[in-house]
């Protein structure tokens, strides 16, 4: 049994704040480096109050009906994010409630950047078991809340969004082939390093990264996570018809695809508009390349993110 993607969908928040703007509201930076070292022209920033189940509930109603299906009819829901509303319920919980469904499971996937092809993983696992039929897999962040503003060299990066797949259980395929790795000794290089103890935020509540360390590791593990996926469904990297990478820089994203041989015209990049959205950059990119018709029946899909853990995960989808 296959999972077979019947629906994608997305939702960006308010309107694109340009690296100008940052400028303009105070931060000691500029567009030529921003551009330059990342790619990144604009991004979207959640108002005040904006939860990531409201914006993983749109991108999910967005999916739902591009899947024709209704929502009582999913058997489970997953939700990768690491902006969770509320430490508890899960974010997956507060989606459920919303769009009306009784009995599904439900639950968060905690991966970072690397968390819709953790969650993506998982829901092919269930279904291609037989216990689950219909799956909705959404990745949801709010990460303008952590990050610390007078940290030029990380709140230029990131951005607010949410996306989502429906998955069903199918004959033909399908998701070809998943992998998930992760090295927890590597935690440091990019962290939230806060905890809540006794009704007080203790520690570092801002993401903190090493630019350069994590740079190189993620080339390195986009790469041979590409290729192990493309070996366990017998094909060439060269013969995806589309790369679509975790959004973080367009110079990872650009060195990833030269060495697994995938021409930039086949690179599927919203990093420009987006910047990163961690868990929701790759459903986002999904989504507008299906929707604007780049993507088609029959192609070959790889995903594949990388982010804090250290983690990494990859998906094959035949379309
Ligand atoms: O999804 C999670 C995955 N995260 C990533 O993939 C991020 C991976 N890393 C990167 O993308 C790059 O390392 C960065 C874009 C974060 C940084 O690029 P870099 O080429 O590694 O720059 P750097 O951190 O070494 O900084 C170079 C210079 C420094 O100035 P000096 O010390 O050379 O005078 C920084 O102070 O750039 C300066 N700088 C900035 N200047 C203007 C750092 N941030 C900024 C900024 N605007 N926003």
């Amino acid at each position: 049994m296959y999972a077979r993607v019947i629906g994608t969908g997305s939702c960006l928040p308010g309107k694109p704040v340009s690296n100008d703007d940052l400028v303009a509201q105070g931060i000691d930076t500029n567009d030529e480096w921003i551009v330059t070292r990342t790619g990144i022209r604009s991004r979207y920033l959640a108002e005040p109050g904006t939860l990531s189940s409201e914006l993983g509930l749109i991108a999910a109603e967005r999916a739902l009906e591009m899947a024709g299906i209704a929502a009582a009819e999913l058997d489970l829901i997953i939700v990768a994010t690491s902006t969770p509303d509320f430490i508890f319920p899960s974010t997956a919980c507060l989606i459920q409630g919303r769009l009306g469904n009784k009995g599904a499971a439900a639950f968060d996937v905690q991966a970072v950047c690397s968390g819709f092809a953790y969650a993506l993983g998982i829901a092919e696992k269930f279904i291609a078991s037989g216990s689950h039929r219909k799956a909705l897999v959404i990745g949801a962040e709010v990460f303008s809340r952590i990050l610390d503003w007078n940290d030029r060299g990380t709140c230029v990066l990131f951005g607010d969004g949410a996306g989502a797949v429906v998955l069903e259980a199918a004959e033909r395929p399908g998701i070809l082939a998943t992998a998930l790795h992760a090295d927890g000794s590597q935690n440091g290089i990019l962290n939230v390093p806060g905890q809540v103890c006794g009704g007080q935020v203790t520690g570092d509540p801002f993401l903190r990264m090493d630019g350069q360390a994590v740079f190189k590791l993620a080339v390195r593990v986009l790469v041979d996570i590409a290729e192990e996926v493309c070996a366990a469904a017998g094909i060439q990297t060269a013969d995806v018809d589309w790369l679509i990478p975790h959004q973080a820089n367009i110079r990872i994203i650009d060195a990833t695809g030269k060495k697994l041989g995938i021409a930039r015209e086949r690179v599927i990049v919203t990093v420009d508009r987006h910047g990163n959205t961690s868990a929701a950059s790759i459903p986002l990119a999904l989504d507008e390349a299906v929707r604007d018709g780049r993507i088609r029946r029959g192609h070959k899909v790889l995903l594949e993110g990388v982010g804090g853990g250290f983690t990494w995960g990859a998906a094959l989808l035949e379309f």
